[in-house]
């Protein structure tokens, strides 16, 4: 262990972060142990150039370059070609052309939940697990083409044995299991405001994920590009966890963006309001990219065109499609990180553990969507709101459990009134259907649900 530590005082000594061996000495063998490994695992050469960036406040020189991206309206697409759209998407399934890469490593602050996110249950009569609801969509979709779907799961170092024990304690949702892959997004250090590496305890570097973007550099480092690579899939689904009605593999998008022969894809929904906290999709410098809502300057954030509609309209939905191809060759930039400033727990120099009121520090993460400037161009594609988005984002009020189950049980009602059930008799009723029964409205038996909705006040169907 001696010489581990010289080696370890030397890197320190070299980028000033000697403070992390500053309660080395009162720390157990194990404990030692630990941090030295921890410490031997930084990038301290990418610390040092993020907190370069941090001082430099450099910001996307290219910023102001933006220019509305026309998305397709679902709503425009009459039924022959969906139907075409539908056939190609399965097609590309069935042979197996596709795979999705599901986004769990959140930490969900905001949703006050201190457990893996998609184990959340958003409050519908099947106290179904956004995990669950996700599943059931992909097993509807494997049943359709006859064939599971590869399903990726990335969690992170914080959450993924509770995600791997949640997946397994419930049966896989009765998906086939070697069909899953949990693999884990990295971690970065964070910083104060001098760039020192925060100490979370004594003998414990404070990390935090690297982003959803993290998701390309660990789906590389574990081999799993490579594996994608040699199943033959040429598609990637891309969403996050936290949208109680994302379309997980939908068909009809994997057909829409396999017809406009572009490499990626995104779904978007129209903007709520201009002041809708949403990432935009539109050009910049002449690329696709999605500019945060406290980015977008505000007189473009409330343009209209001569319809009165939002010109900077594409609501980010966490909905993407990249061909494999396109993630290949991401590799060849560099990575783009971003700052956050934020609250970070940490250990004084007594020893003590300190909870700032104030943000103290930065935190770095890279953005799923920092691929886009790499693509040539993007197929957008704008769905119903009130069909594919739900978010759970915060513990009440708007974009919560409360809005996103109503959301869910108005759709299935709605899926039930397009079926041809009297509106009058679901008065009083809640209705949840299960992803099993439809994905999409589809597959509503008409005569069995009336029978069943005199028998009960709520019904799974
Ligand atoms: P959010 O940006 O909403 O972050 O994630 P979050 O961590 O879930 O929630 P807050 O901000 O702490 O309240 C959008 C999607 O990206 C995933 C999330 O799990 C969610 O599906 N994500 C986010 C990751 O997979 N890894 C990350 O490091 C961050």
């Amino acid at each position: 262990m001696k010489e581990k530590i010289q080696e370890i005082e030397g890197v320190l000594r070299k980028y000033g972060q000697e403070h992390l061996l500053r309660h080395f000495k009162e720390l157990s063998d194990e404990e030692k142990e630990n941090l030295l490994d921890q410490i031997l695992l930084i990038d301290f050469d990418l610390i040092t150039s993020l907190y370069k960036k941090v001082i430099n406040h450099e910001k996307n020189e290219n910023q102001q370059d933006l220019q509305p991206l026309k998305a397709y309206e679902w709503d425009a697409i009459d039924n022959q070609e969906k139907q075409q759209l539908y056939d190609i998407g399965i097609k590309k399934i069935k042979d197996s052309k596709a795979a999705v890469i599901l986004l769990a490593g959140g930490q969900g602050t905001r949703l006050g939940y201190s457990g893996a996110k998609g184990t959340f249950d958003i409050g519908l009569p099947s106290h179904k697990s956004l995990f669950q609801l996700q599943c059931e969509r992909l097993i509807n979709i494997s049943r359709k083409c006859g064939t599971y779907i590869n399903w990726y799961i990335m969690t992170s170092p914080v959450n993924h044995d509770e995600t791997v024990q949640f997946f397994d304690d419930n049966n896989y949702f009765d998906y086939s299991k070697e069909n899953i892959t949990f693999f884990k997004q990295g971690i970065l250090p964070t910083i104060d405001v001098n760039g020192e590496i925060f100490l979370e305890e004594r003998g414990k570097v404070s990390m935090a994920p690297n982003g959803n973007g993290g998701c390309f550099l660990a789906i590389k480092d574990k081999g799993i590009l490579t594996e994608m690579k040699e199943k033959g899939i040429e598609w990637i689904f891309i969403n996050g966890i936290d949208n109680a009605l994302v379309r997980v593999a939908d068909p009809y998008f994997l057909g829409f963006a396999v017809k406009t022969g572009l490499p990626s894809a995104s779904k978007v929904v129209s903007k709520k309001s201009p002041d809708e906290k949403a990432g935009i999709l539109c050009y910049q410098n002449k690329r696709p990219a999605i500019v945060e809502y406290s980015e977008l300057p505000v007189e473009l954030a409330q343009k209209t065109n001569d319809d009165g509609n939002l010109i900077y309209d594409n609501a980010n939905i966490i909905s993407h499609l990249l061909k494999l191809e396109v993630i290949e060759e991401f590799f060849n930039y560099e990575i783009p990180f971003h700052v956050a400033h934020k609250k970070i727990p940490y250990t004084n120099i007594s020893g003590d553990i300190e909870y700032p009121s104030e943000p103290n520090g930065y935190k770095f993460e890279s953005f799923i969507f920092d691929i886009f400037s790499y693509v040539v161009d993007m197929a957008v594609l704008k769905v119903r709101r009130e069909e594919e988005f739900a978010p759970v984002k915060n513990k009440d009020g708007e974009d919560s459990p409360f809005t996103a189950k109503n959301l869910v049980l108005n759709l299935h009602r709605n899926w039930l009134i397009n079926s041809g059930v009297d509106s009058k008799l679901l008065d009083r009723k809640i209705v949840e259907i299960s992803p099993l029964t439809s994905y999409n409205g589809e597959d509503i038996e008409r005569e069995l649900i009336i029978d069943k909705l005199f028998q009960s006040g709520t019904l799974l169907i």
